[in-house]
């Protein structure tokens, strides 16, 4: 990490106003979804001042996660995963910087500043996977014990959260901006679907699980869908949400169910089904997994959101395919994509019978 401490030093913060330091002492806090909706819409602003706005989140959300992994130099010295995604991240911080003290309202560097937000999207494609495999290296190198395992979860779950912002705020910019519509969706407000239909989300979400399960245990439990609208009875479940958010975690949590069934259902005959309960209430959206897939016992379900705990067999890099699991990322994940709109993911298990696993949305 020493060569990013002195590229910080030499390159990214020479020249730069001096306001850019004091935005790397926040946190990276979420935005509400009201707060990407009045984006949108304009509100009471001018659109110059909101491409400012987003351009200020935007870079306090990179400056944050490179400011964040230089506060944990000592205790990822070395680490060889995490310093190509480290590096990217500077040259990102380093790009957007550039367009600070340009004029918003300009055509031509508006334009300009789509194209650097794409390629800036574009070369943090592998970071997750180059992330996973530095964390495995890690836990091969210093074990996984109680301080490692803190330390490494701190920081992963700010380093993803703010990976989190960051790509919604540059799908937002793109999206908006650029005067096209997404040609697929139309009626979405960036990557937002005013009108999320939950149901459809979680069966998509279950066909692709089932895919990937199919293929590594010839065999697959089927789903079970019901649906409580409690004020519109006969309406399907609708909502203000990012679908792809939506998915990720719906997704990881049938691999999970999925995997958890079968292999607790050798030796018999059928599977149980895994039941999703959809409840929308006054205030929250809560969606319900249940799997009898044998369940964990309490002690451990903390420790199931920990980047380091898998009980799968690590993926090996370049053996080709989706592995079904392995890398540990699923629940942590999944969690921060829930608490980014300011809802929650939380387990429930029965050890000897199944898990439950609710996803909260506000
Ligand atoms: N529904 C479940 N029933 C039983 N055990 C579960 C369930 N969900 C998760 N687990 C346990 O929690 C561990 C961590 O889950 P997580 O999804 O975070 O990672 P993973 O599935 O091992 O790998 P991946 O990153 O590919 O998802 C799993 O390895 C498994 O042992
Ligand atoms: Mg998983």
């Amino acid at each position: 990490m020493r060569w990013v401490r002195a590229l910080l030093k030499n390159a990214s913060l020479a020249g730069a106003p001096k306001y850019i330091e004091h935005f790397s002492k926040f946190s990276p806090s979420p935005l509400s979804m009201k707060q990407f909706l009045d984006f949108a819409s304009g509100g009471s602003c001018g659109a110059g001042a909101r491409r400012a706005w987003l351009r200020l989140q935007l870079l306090q959300s990179v400056r944050s996660i490179v400011g964040e992994t230089d506060l944990q130099k000592d205790e990822l010295e070395g680490e060889p995963g995490l310093e190509p995604s480290t590096a990217v991240y500077v040259q990102s911080l380093l790009d957007i910087m550039e367009f600070l003290d340009k004029d918003p309202e300009d055509h031509h560097t508006l334009s300009q500043f789509t194209e650097a937000l794409i390629t800036i999207r574009n070369r943090h494609n592998d970071v997750v996977p180059t992330m996973a495999q530095g964390v495995l290296e890690y836990k091969d190198t210093y074990g996984d014990d109680p301080v490692s395992n803190q330390n490494v979860q701190y920081f992963l779950d700010r380093f993803y959260l703010s990976r989190i912002s960051i790509r919604m705020l540059i799908n937002q910019h793109t999206l908006i901006f650029d005067g096209s519509t997404n040609p697929a969706h139309p009626k979405h407000i960036g990557s937002i679907d005013p009108n999320c239909n939950v149901s459809e989300v979680v069966k998509d979400a279950y066909d692709m699980a089932k895919l990937l399960c199919d293929k590594y245990y010839m065999a697959s439990p089927d789903l079970e869908i019901q649906e409580i609208n409690a004020s519109n009875p006969r309406q399907p479940i609708l909502m203000v949400y990012v679908p792809s958010h939506l998915y990720h975690m719906l997704f990881e949590l049938f691999k999970n169910a999925m995997r958890a069934t079968v292999e607790s259902h050798e030796s018999s005959l059928v599977l149980p089904p895994i039941k999703v309960m959809l409840a929308l209430g006054e205030e929250d959206l809560s969606i319900k997994m249940s799997d009898r897939g044998g369940g964990v016992p309490l002690r451990k379900i903390e420790r199931l959101f920990s980047y380091m705990y898998s009980t799968a067999p690590t993926p090996q890099p370049g053996t080709g395919g989706t592995p079904l699991a392995g890398f540990g990322y699923g629940l942590p994940i999944s969690r921060l994509y829930a608490k980014y709109f300011q809802g929650d993911l939380q387990l429930f298990s029965m050890e000897g019978f199944g898990t439950d696993a609710v996803i909260y949305l506000k």
